[in-house]
């Protein structure tokens, strides 16, 4: 499988990691010339350009979109036009108009468009999702998740402070998807309203929270941002409370924030008796190694695009929940310029 690769920071790991799964990278951009040194050293023989359009040139049977934030959607409707599949990073777009053209793009593409949320692809969200899956919490009625940084103040500047670069300039709403998806994927909803906080009115851009109206009737609060006290499982902590048990990352030090606590209630046990326990997630392993905990997720959704592209099955996120979750964050922007108050999110279910 041809790949090529757009944006050469996260997209350098990931194209790293599609050569160690055997992929073919042979096309990598970026527009900062300072960044094609290193992708030289680790993608030997691949066609190295700071012009995404040189790569629309390059018989790509696909293209991982790691750049800017906020410009992924132009780009993948671009690819989409030639036949190349798309796995994007969030976001999907910038607002309902330009989901909206997204979403025709890959319908009348004959190539496929994933969403690179391996955010619900991590050990303890896989977790939750089977125990869901297979009916043992019952009807899903809330799910809390965070994505959090504990940061320094002058780290945080470091990253953020910049109003020209896409952290800096991005609403404080934005980057909503790595706690969403987890909650689309858990619940099978779709998200109808939501209503967003600044967490400190003192520092309003640190950390939001986010309360969305779910389509099955439930509740999401997300929380993302820099607080202190972030979990070592990739900065993630989901919870999944449902009519017959919990399910949620058990809050430890590192290794231990991949497990998740199940509790299930005396009264919906056939004894009478409380259950409780936790459970580690089987470790991944490629190619006779062990996966790094915190890469699993990135290495299930290169595979899973791979089956996409390769095997015609279905992709892991698919363009309308990419848009949905995305979009929350778009109304969230809104809700928060607005004193906090509810605002829909537009309906892309088709
Ligand atoms: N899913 C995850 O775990 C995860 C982790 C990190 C970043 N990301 C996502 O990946 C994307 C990139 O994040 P990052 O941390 O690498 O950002 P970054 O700003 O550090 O790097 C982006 C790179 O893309 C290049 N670039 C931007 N627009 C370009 C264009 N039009 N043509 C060519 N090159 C271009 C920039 O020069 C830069 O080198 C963001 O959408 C971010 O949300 C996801």
């Amino acid at each position: 499988m041809r790949v090529g690769v757009v944006g050469l920071k996260r997209g350098l790991y990931l194209a790293a990691w599609c050569g160690r799964l055997g992929m073919d990278v042979v096309a990598a951009c970026d527009r900062d010339a300072g960044r094609h040194a290193e992708a030289r050293e680790l993608l030997p023989g691949a066609v190295i350009t700071d012009d995404w359009r040189e790569l629309l040139e390059q018989r790509l049977d696909g293209v991982v979109l790691a750049n800017d934030f906020d410009e992924h959607a132009p780009l993948a409707i671009a690819f989409l036009e030639r036949g190349v599949h798309i796995l994007s990073e969030a976001a999907a777009c910038r607002d309902e108009a330009e989901g909206r053209r997204l979403i025709e793009a890959v319908e009348r593409s004959s190539a496929s468009y994933s969403f690179a949320e391996n955010y619900v692809l991590h050990p303890h969200v896989r977790l939750i999702r089977q125990a869901a899956d297979g009916g043992e919490l019952g009807r899903i009625t809330l799910v809390e998740a965070d994505y959090l940084h504990g940061m320094s103040p002058e780290q945080v500047t470091a990253l953020t402070g910049d109003p020209a670069h896409w952290r800096g300039r991005i609403a404080a709403t934005a980057y909503c998807t790595h706690t969403l998806s987890p909650a689309l994927a858990l619940t099978g909803a779709w998200p109808v309203e939501v209503s967003a906080f600044s967490v400190d009115e003192a520092e309003p851009r640190a950390a939001v929270a986010l309360v969305v109206r779910l389509s099955s009737g439930a509740l999401a609060i997300t929380r993302h941002g820099f607080l202190q006290g972030e979990p070592g499982s990739h900065w993630s902590w989901v919870s999944a409370r449902g009519t017959k048990a919990l399910a949620e990352s058990a809050r430890g030090p590192a290794q231990r924030s991949w497990s998740v606590r199940f509790q299930a209630e005396g009264w919906t046990q056939a004894d009478g008796a409380l259950r409780e326990e936790e459970r580690t997630p089987p470790p991944l392993r490629v190619g006779g190694k062990t996966v790094e905990r915190g890469a699993e997720g990135d290495v299930l959704l290169l595979e899973g695009f791979r089956a996409t592209v390769e095997r015609g099955e279905p992709p892991l996120v698919p363009v309308r929940p990419a848009v949905a979750a995305t979009l929350v964050g778009v109304a969230g922007a809104t809700s928060l310029d607005e004193g906090s108050r509810p605002v829909r999110v537009p309906d892309v279910r088709g």
